[in-house]
Formats: C-alpha cells, structure tokens, sequence
C-alpha cells in the first residue's frame, strides 16, 4: 500500500501489522532515547486545513522520533485564505520533497484526491476527512483496546487479536469520522461493534453497516460491554437541532456519573470508557467518567505516537501490507441487525 487512507480498505494483514510494528515504537517511546534513525533524510508534511491538538502534535511527535524532517502547515496564517487551491497547496509542498503527507480537511475525499491526483508522488496519510474517515485514530482506539486486554489476559500484546469483544460506540454518530473507521476496523478484526445514538444522529444506510444499532445507552449497557466508546456532539458540523437539549442529551445519551456507577453494578469491572477527544465534558461525558480509572482518554493519546510511527514508518519503507500475517480476511459475515425500533 503506498497511502492510507481509510479502513475500509485495509486487510486485516495490513492492519495487524500497523499495530505490532506501533508495538515496537512503544518499545523505543518508553526508552530514555527516544528517537530511531529510520526515516532520516525524508520529509513529512501536515498538512492541517482544520483544526487539530492530538492528531497534529503526535503525527510531528511519531516523524521526529523516525528522525524524519517535519513542516506544518495550518491553512489558517497560509496562502489558503488568499483563495490557494489544495492542488497548488499540495504541489508547493510537493516542491519541497515532501515523502509523506498528513493530511486533515474539511471536505471528506480530500485525502482520496489527494493520493489519486497525480499531483504528488508523496505517501499520504488521512488525518481525518469531513465527516468520513480518521484511520489513524481508528487505529489507535484498536491498539489501546488490544493491550488492554492482553494484559487482562496475562499475554503479550503482538499477534494477539480483539475478536469478539463487545464495542459499543455512543454519540455523534452522524457526523463522525472516527465513528466509520472504527466500525469498519473492529469488524474486520473480529469485535462486536454497536453504534447508540439518537435517530436523527445516525446516517442514513447505517443499516448497512456491519454492526448493530441502538437508541438506548442504558440497555446496551446492561447487555455487556467490554467498551465504550462516547463521541464528541460535534457542534461545528451541526446545522439545525439534533436533539432537544443539551441536559436531554446527556440524561439519555450521556456516560454520566450514574452509568459510571451502573457499570460496577452490572459487574463490567474491566469495562474502558474511551474518548477520541476533544472531549465536551458534562455533555457526551461526565468529568467523573473521563477521569476514572476506567478511562482509557490518555492513554489513546500515548498510543497515537507509536501508532502513528508504525504507520509512517511502513508506508515510508515501503512494507505495508507486503508480508501481512496470514490474512483470513473479515473475520464476521456482514449480516447487520439494527435492533431499536423507536
Ligand atoms: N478529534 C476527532 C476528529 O477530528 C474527534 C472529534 O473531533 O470529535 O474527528
Ligand atoms: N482525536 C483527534 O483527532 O483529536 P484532534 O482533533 O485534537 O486531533
């Protein structure tokens, strides 16, 4: 593979080697040295045309540990508000010699036309597209939940697989990207992928998706969770009302402090609550869930870095998914069963 670009079309070879190869950066991050001379000499370009913290500093983080040169780029202070198209955007940064490019854009397929242009010979990255794809971060949610429970296990982390634990993914669902990566890269590692939202939150065709949907947290919670994952209410891409108050979507759709609570009551004590971030606390989560022990917030944050290496490092090299592990493909048929009614 040359980009990455989404997790739809990742194999499960492909995926599996992105993260037993961030295994190994973690290995190098938690040195007292913590930088490896693998990409020397190659350039890495962010290429930021929205608003990013996480993403950004861990991708320019995960570049500089590979000894790789960086340049970031923020449309905002750029020649983009002079009305520069993303074409002679790319081709200026492609005068530079950039190798990699990291790309987040408001518009979903950028990252896409990107790649497909011809305009660049440089890997490209999505860092997130509008409302489709956040691979990377898809990618670290799976790695976090994967150490998660080898440790639980008593087992190393590398080679070890996800399959058949219970994901339940709550929120925003309509207008996140980090919702479609993680559907698709859960199912393709095998865990069980519930989507909780509000109607009027969820996309039209989810039914097509391969997970099931609810509209109720509460009972998804009852029926076993080793996850869960609260989505950011994502304001800036809401144009009309999607629920009728911020206290009505908290009491409903909220982790709150009394599922926090319910969560020890139903004996899911390895239960992890998980947060892309940012996060809006007291809407999606309460303060208490964040920062319980539970909370595996910071964590995924750590885990970005050598995911992000692993996936810089191998596109860069030229090895992704050219000796994937023995790949058995999806490891679920794609049958979909959307189980609320109302
Ligand atoms: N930071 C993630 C994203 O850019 C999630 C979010 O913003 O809610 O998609
Ligand atoms: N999770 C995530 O993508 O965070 P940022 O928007 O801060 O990069």
């Amino acid at each position: 593979m040359r980009h990455l670009l989404s997790t739809h079309d990742l194999s499960r070879g492909a995926a599996i080697q992105i993260l037993d190869t961030a295994e190994e950066m973690a290995a190098v991050t938690e040195r007292e040295v913590k930088k490896l001379p693998a990409l020397r000499g190659r350039t890495v370009v962010n290429l930021f045309f929205e608003d990013s913290t996480r993403t950004r500093i861990s991708f320019e983080a995960a570049a500089k540990r590979l000894s790789a040169d960086v340049i970031n780029f923020a449309a905002k202070g750029s020649s983009v508000s002079k009305g520069e198209s993303l074409k002679d955007t790319a081709q200026t940064l492609e005068a530079m010699s950039a190798d990699a490019v990291v790309i987040r854009h408001g518009s979903s397929g950028a990252p896409q036309r990107l790649a497909d242009s011809g305009w660049i010979d440089a890997a490209v990255i999505n860092a997130g597209d509008g409302t489709h794809e956040h691979p990377t971060q898809a990618l670290l949610d799976a790695f976090t939940m994967r150490r998660h429970w080898s440790a639980l296990r008593g087992i190393g982390s590398t080679g070890s697989d996800i399959a058949g634990l219970r994901i339940a993914i709550a929120g925003d669902v309509l207008h996140s990207r980090v919702a479609r990566s993680n559907v698709w890269l859960l199912h393709t590692l095998g865990a069980e992928v519930t989507l909780v939202a509000p109607p009027t939150l969820l996309p039209l065709g989810v039914e097509t998706w391969p997970c099931r949907v609810s509209y109720h947290l509460d009972e998804t919670l009852e029926a076993g969770v080793d996850a869960v994952m609260m989505l950011r209410v994502q304001g800036e891409r809401m144009h009309a009302a999607f629920f009728p108050s911020e206290r009505e979507y908290s009491r409903r759709w909220g982790f709150d402090d009394a599922r926090l609570a319910r969560l020890d009551a139903l004996g899911l004590k390895d239960t992890i609550i998980m947060h892309p971030g940012p996060m809006n606390r007291g809407l999606e989560i309460s303060s208490a869930a964040a920062d319980s022990p539970r909370s595996t917030v910071l964590e995924q944050v750590r885990n970005g870095v050598s995911v992000r290496m692993a996936a810089l490092y191998l596109l860069l090299s030229g090895g992704l998914g050219d000796h994937p592990p023995a790949d058995s493909g999806r490891t679920q048929d794609n049958s979909n069963r959307r189980e609320a009614d109302s």
